[in-house]
């Protein structure tokens, strides 16, 4: 007799294998299929790797400074092949302990690619075999893929996406040039500038992060730039040829003048994709929307018993959305009430200083039609920062100058990344910005800033010369 199952989730990346706890927890017989690796993109080829070769770069970084503060040593070098091996090491670690939660909760692991054969029925393949699977709801957490764009040479060596840069053996290139400017290239070219390879970035828009606020995003040029990475704005590859000896040549449009660069390697980092390559029969007909899958509130699908979640959907491909996404998919299902607040999903770039944003800019607030307050610290008032050497950077809150109610936040500091949870819970908690300046914040530590901004709004702020009136 065949198993039965009462949820089978398909992807095990931050959005599935969460969703599959849930649903064990929520006392559901649940099984998990994977292709590939537990854990998905962000523990494989995404959130964690990016951020244990970001630890090793930027104490490397870091090192070479250390001397202006009185710490002497010679010789300083890293070893690549250590770098990636400590970051193998970390990636296996967490994906045994998550394995071990799965496992624990009784969740049955299924390896092989699934494809969905209608309501409730699934093809599991595995080199070996192929088997059917019934069960009664199907949750899709499949994930993206990157965009290879329509560029003449993308298909050429040495042409990369961040999958095969993260898993690169040997030295890094001495040369890497980014196609795209947003969240991975920035990301990417913060480590290997911090290794010492010459980064060039081109970015089609008028700026680098165009989804970030304009202040943002120019104070992570004006820092990139300053580590010595070359920017290029408004600017389009129209082609990647094979250059002399190890290198590649790269023709690109700048402001209407066609111009050429070279490199040894060329990172594509333009967007990401839904990931839904193999995973209907034939005959199996799912709403779209765009590249997405269409779901409802209660994350169904066009059809009945299917829903899906994270980055296969539209919407912040964030592992954190995915997970939150999971829960409240398998909650809605079991009849309950979501835990989460779905609609407050902070955004973090881990470049240095760090950026973190939640909730409304000035900008969105005051389309919404509300009358604003702005409260804003500069981090070289901080103690903290001071005594850590740390970057120029802000805090930056804005509330309803009626209620006090704090509606959004933007960090650009280090530790902004962990900070900013104390924004997103006062802003789903409805928390006022005299709810936040009522807690006494430790000394010396960043979060001191957060007092300095909320205190602000109204020229309170005790650390920041009062302004001129
Ligand atoms: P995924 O994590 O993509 O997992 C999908 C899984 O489904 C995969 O394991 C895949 O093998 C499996 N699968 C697909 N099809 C099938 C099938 N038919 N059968 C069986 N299995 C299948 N987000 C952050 O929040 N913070 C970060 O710092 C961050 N850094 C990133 C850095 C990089 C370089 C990249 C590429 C992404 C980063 N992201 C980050 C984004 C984050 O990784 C994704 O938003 C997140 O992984 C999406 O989770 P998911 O569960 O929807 O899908
Ligand atoms: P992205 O959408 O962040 O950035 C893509 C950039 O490429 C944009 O700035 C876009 O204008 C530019 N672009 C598009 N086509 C181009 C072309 N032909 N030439 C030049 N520039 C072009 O996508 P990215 O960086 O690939 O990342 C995908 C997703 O992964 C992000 O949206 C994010 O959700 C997630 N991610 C999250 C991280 C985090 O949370 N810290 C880290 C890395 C990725």
């Amino acid at each position: 007799m065949k198993d039965r199952f009462d949820l089978i989730v398909i992807g095990s990346g931050p959005g599935g294998y969460v969703a599959a706890i849930k649903a064990a927890k929520l006392g559901m017989k649940t099984a998990l299929i994977e292709s590939r690796e537990i854990g998905g993109t962000c523990l494989n080829r995404g959130c964690i790797p990016t951020k244990t070769l970001m630890h090793s770069s930027h104490l490397y970084y870091e090192a070479q400074s250390l001397q202006e503060i009185g710490i002497r040593y010679e010789g300083l070098h890293f070893d690549m092949d250590q770098i990636q091996e400590h970051k193998d090491s970390i990636v296996n670690k967490i994906r045994q302990g998550i394995v071990a939660l799965l496992e624990a909760n009784k969740v049955t692991i299924l390896y092989g690619t699934a494809t969905i054969l209608g309501e409730g029925r699934i093809q599991l393949k595995t080199s070996e075999s192929e088997l059917e699977l019934e069960t009664g709801k199907i949750l899709i957490a499949t994930g993206s893929k990157p965009v290879i764009p329509k560029i003449e040479g993308a298909n050429l060596n040495n042409v990369i996406t961040s999958d095969e840069l993260l898993s690169k053996k040997g030295n890094p290139y001495d040369k890497l040039l980014i196609i795209g400017g947003g969240v991975i290239g920035v990301e990417f070219a913060t480590i290997y500038k911090e290794l010492g390879c010459e980064v060039e970035i081109i970015e089609a828009m008028d700026r680098i992060l165009p989804n970030m606020e304009k202040e943002i995003s120019q104070s992570i040029a004006m820092s990139l730039k300053k580590k010595g990475i070359v920017i290029h704005t408004k600017a389009k590859v129209t082609r990647i040829t094979e250059g002399e000896g190890n290198t590649l040549s790269c023709e690109y449009e700048e402001k209407d003048t066609l111009k050429i660069t070279s490199a040894n390697a060329v990172l594509l980092s333009v967007g990401r994709r839904a990931n839904l390559e193999g995973l209907f029969a034939p005959e199996v007909f799912l709403e779209l929307d765009g590249p997405n899958i269409k779901v409802d509130e209660k994350f169904e699908t066009s059809i009945s018993g299917i829903y899906a979640i994270g980055d296969a959907i539209r919407g912040k491909q964030l592992a954190h959305a995915a997970s939150a996404q999971g829960i409240v998919a398998v909650e809605k299902m079991c009849g309950k009430e979501p835990s989460i607040d779905l609609n407050i999903i902070p955004s973090c770039i881990y470049t240095q200083p760090e950026v973190a944003v939640v909730g409304l800019n000035e900008e969105e607030a005051e389309e919404k039609g509300y009358t604003v307050a702005i409260g804003k610290y500069p981090m070289l008032g901080n103690s903290k920062t001071i005594l850590s050497m740390g970057e120029r950077g802000f805090i930056k809150v804005i509330s309803d100058a009626g209620t006090g109610r704090i509606l959004g936040a933007q960090l650009l500091c280090d530790r902004a990344t962990d900070m900013v949870s104390e924004f997103t819970t006062a802003i789903v908690n409805g928390l006022t910005t005299k709810d936040l300046a009522a807690a006494i914040h430790p000394h010396p530590t960043y979060s001191e800033a957060i007092t300095e901004a909320v205190e602000d709004v109204e020229g309170m702020a005790i650390h920041l010369i009062p302004k001129k009136k």
